[in-house]
């Protein structure tokens, strides 16, 4: 019990680092740092060099990279230890390490490859997969799922908001590709490019500025969506619509941060802003569609019945990952 809440602090202390990482990357970009060290790992040769702008963001952004390296291995040290009860859990450090060796691969690549778009987008598309992973074990409730009065809302639920969750990915990726592909003035003009909202004549860089910010349309409504669906569904589900209203609000400051990167041409805080905001966005819909999904991390492979994983006795918190899930079936089954 003790240590599983030990990991879940380390888990949120690591998530909440990797954001600042996240943030320090966006902010080596946008202040143009990205070679300010010409070599890596080290710069100029050194673990520590002579500070200069450019190359103190640049060092940050490792400093901090390696910290949070650190933090993911004592995590995932600490889990191995929990028993191989917990299956879930070992599964994920696994996966997280594997996220973290690729992505230290991706940030030297960043480097070595003079900035290539499609290596710095990779970078943060990893990036957001490490933060979203962290803060999901580090929010996941301690209490054990209770049975839920309706299963078939709550999967409903859950695949609407996955899905909402991939098309904010997507959008991260595409507004990770605008930022390194030089298309972020693309179209100097807003809401549409050169007056049009499309054109044939558009070229690689206007196009793909505009399907960044369609897709950010696109997200503006599909969160309507989700608002509606939960206020239908309600009492019945685990989720508030205040919720949903709450991530409206903030796809809407969203949207405002974008075109002021644009009239604003791409200052350096709204620019930064534009990226953790995003992070959040992703989080604020992945949270509630993995609670609904009734999965979780800790839930312990073979937890003795009337035992949850974080050793409370009540019978209906005694149901493990299995048997939640199979309540739910049940319940599908039999309506
Ligand atoms: C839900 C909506 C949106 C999300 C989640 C989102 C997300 C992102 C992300 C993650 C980046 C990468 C930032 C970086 O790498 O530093 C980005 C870049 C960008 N986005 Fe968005 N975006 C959204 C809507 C918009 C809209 C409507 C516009 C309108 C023009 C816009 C304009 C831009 C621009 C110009 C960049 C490049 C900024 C730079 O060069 O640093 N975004 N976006």
């Amino acid at each position: 019990m003790k240590e599983q809440q030990k990991i879940k602090k380390i888990a949120l202390v690591t998530a909440l680092l990797t954001l600042v990482l996240v943030g320090l990357g966006g902010y080596v970009r946008a202040t143009g740092a990205g070679l300010a060290c010409p070599d890596w790992p080290l710069c100029f040769d050194k673990f520590v060099p002579k500070m200069r702008y450019g190359v103190i963001q640049e060092v940050m952004h490792r400093y901090l990279a390696l910290v949070v390296s650190i933090l993911i291995g004592v995590m995932s040290w600490k889990v191995f230890k929990l028993g191989p009860a917990f299956k879930s859990l070992r599964k994920f450090s696994i996966g997280l390490i594997t996220i973290l060796g690729v992505q230290v691969v991706l940030g030297g690549l960043t480097v070595l490859m003079l900035l290539n778009p499609y290596i710095v987008t990779a970078h943060l598309a990893c990036g957001t997969i490490i933060v979203q992973l962290l803060l999901l074990l580090a929010m996941e409730k301690t209490e054990v799922v209770k049975e839920s009065p309706s299963p078939e809302n709550d999967s409903y639920m859950s695949k609407l908001l996955y899905f909402m969750s991939g098309l904010v990915y997507l959008q991260i990726l595409l507004g990770g590709f605008v930022g390194s592909s030089g298309a972020s003035m693309a179209c100097p003009d807003i809401p549409f490019c050169q007056g049009q909202l499309y054109s044939a004549n558009f070229n690689g860089p206007q196009l793909i500025q505009m399907l960044h910010r369609a897709n950010g349309i696109l997200i503006a409504f599909a969160a309507l969506v989700c608002f509606l669906k939960a206020r239908q569904l309600q009492p019945a589900l685990g989720i508030k619509p205040g919720h949903m209203v709450a991530m409206m609000v903030m796809i809407w400051i969203q949207i405002s941060l974008g075109f002021a990167n644009v009239v604003m041409s791409i200052p350096v805080a709204p620019a930064v802003t534009h990226l953790v905001l995003a992070q959040l966005i992703l989080f604020g819909y992945l949270v509630p569609a993995r609670r609904l999904s009734g999965k979780r991390f800790f839930g312990k492979n073979s937890a003795p019945t009337g035992q949850t994983s974080f050793g409370a006795a009540s019978p209906a918190q005694g149901l493990n990952d299995s048997a939640v899930q199979s309540v739910q079936l049940r319940r599908v089954a039999n309506a």
